[in-house]
């Protein structure tokens, strides 16, 4: 059944002030919270007073709007609050963003005339909708998602800038594209964490096979596991200097995400999983991109001609 598993959906969930209450019940029976029970207290009132903030608290994941609006925020520019600011600028949702700008470049290298591009799930799309598309005026756009409003800010998005007789948006479970060899890329960032299922995974890169034309490349970012928490094993704590989040940042970030939010579950892959995956969906792993720091890569792969 098609299910969108990235987040909430806000029509269904309860109203704000019953999540808060809920939440304050749980924080306060809980005896194993990462930080003390005021400091999370405080964290859940920070979390009212903004609207991504609150988006979060009543959906436990970000959709294609918020999404946008942490991978468009530029640092240095005004946040709402204090908490809005740590949240874009310190914890890991900016890591996630720079490899959002890996993502687009990686892209960029892709583009020729005449190429079909296409975004699975697309959200807003900003990762096709912010290239530069000069020199390829023969270039189609393809979005999909299972998000009616994120497909609707994607439509306007690609008609403010010019993109629009050549965008094209389809509402389908990326689980079930029917789509056949009509892609020259295929880009997908931000669903595959939330499948824990190794079988569903080689599932939905067979879709996206199937989807391309033979030659064509899938670009899709994944979560390897990181390491444990500083405070649970000091010996690895170097380890998290690559993903560049200070040890007090981490733990607000799990207080946060974890005991608060209950974040929709996200799942970690190996690299030598995903190949295995990719491969026995049918495709032909090139090459693996990782930040600087070495953590959230994001794999190119081919279909064989
Ligand atoms: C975190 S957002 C990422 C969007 C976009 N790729 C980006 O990087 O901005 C996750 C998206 O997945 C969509 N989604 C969730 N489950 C889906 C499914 N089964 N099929 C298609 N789209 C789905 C959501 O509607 C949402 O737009």
């Amino acid at each position: 059944m098609a299910a969108v598993i990235s987040h909430g959906s806000s029509a269904n969930s309860a109203p704000l002030e019953e999540v808060v209450l809920a939440v304050e019940r749980r924080l306060r029976a809980s005896d194993r919270l990462l930080l003390g029970l005021d400091e999370e207290l405080e964290i859940l009132a920070e979390l009212q007073k903004f609207p991504l903030g609150r988006f979060l608290l009543r959906n436990q994941g970000l959709n294609g709007y918020w999404t946008s609006y942490i991978f468009r925020f530029e640092p240095g520019r005004p946040t709402s609050s204090p908490m809005e600011e740590w949240l874009l600028t310190r914890s890991l949702l900016s890591g996630a963003r720079e490899r959002f700008q890996r993502s687009r470049e990686e892209i960029a290298r892709s583009i020729t005339d005449g190429a079909v591009l296409a975004s699975v799930p697309c959200g807003v799309m900003d990762d096709l909708l912010r290239q530069d598309y000069g020199s390829a005026p023969g270039v189609r756009l393809v979005g999909v998602d299972l998000d009616t409003e994120s497909l609707a800010l994607a439509e306007e998005e690609a008609r403010a800038r010019g993109l629009g007789d050549r965008s094209e948006f389809i509402r389908a479970d990326a689980w079930d594209l029917g789509i056949n060899a009509e892609f020259d890329l295929l880009v997908s960032n931000g669903l595959n964490m939330y499948e824990p299922d190794g079988d569903r995974l080689i599932e939905l890169y067979r879709n996206f096979a199937r989807a391309l034309r033979p030659g064509g490349r899938l670009l899709v970012s994944f979560l390897t596991p990181p390491p444990p928490p500083p405070w649970e094993a000091p010996q690895r704590a170097a380890e998290w200097e690559r993903y560049g989040i200070a040890e007090e940042d981490l733990r607000r970030e799990l207080a946060l995400f974890g005991d608060i939010i209950q974040a929709k579950y996200l799942n970690f892959v190996s690299e030598s999983d995903t190949r295995a995956q990719l491969e026995r969906a049918g495709l032909t792993v090139e090459s693996m991109n990782y930040s600087d720091g070495g953590v959230l890569p994001i794999v190119s792969a081919v279909k064989p001609d």
